[in-house]
């Protein structure tokens, strides 16, 4: 009983902070995704190669909505495809926080 009382306000807190976000797993596998897919033209530690390189320092000054926005729905015309389908609004919103963040 009593560290299942302890953790609940932690728990609660958590959930409302983070009710936008991918769960703990899912997080694991949109990584795995950017480094495994993504990364097969951005590079495998983003650097770039086909697609222009993903680091804090290039995505610096892009709003988060575009960034959101070329996941989903690639730029037509390039070889950047759309992601849509193979995840939800708020997991390209989570893996471009991250992108902007700098994922190691
Ligand atoms: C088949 C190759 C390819 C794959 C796979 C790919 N991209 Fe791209 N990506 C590109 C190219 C090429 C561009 C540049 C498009 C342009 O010129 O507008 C681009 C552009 C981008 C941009 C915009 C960068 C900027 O500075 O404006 C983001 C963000 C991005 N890709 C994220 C991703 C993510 C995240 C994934 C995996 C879910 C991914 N890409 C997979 C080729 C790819």
């Amino acid at each position: 009983m009593k560290p299942l009382s302890r953790l609940l306000p932690f728990l609660l807190m958590s959930l409302s902070l983070h009710a936008a976000e991918p769960d703990k797993a899912r997080q694991q596998e949109l990584i795995y995704l950017l480094k495994q897919d993504c990364g097969s033209c951005h590079g495998l530690t983003l650097k770039g190669g086909l697609g222009p390189a993903l680091l804090p320092q290039q995505l610096h000054g892009k709003s988060l909505d575009y960034l959101t926005t070329t996941i989903l729905d690639g730029h037509p015309g390039t070889a950047m495809p759309p992601w849509r389908g193979l995840m939800a609004e708020n997991e390209a919103r989570w893996l471009a926080k991250a992108l902007q963040r700098g994922v190691k």
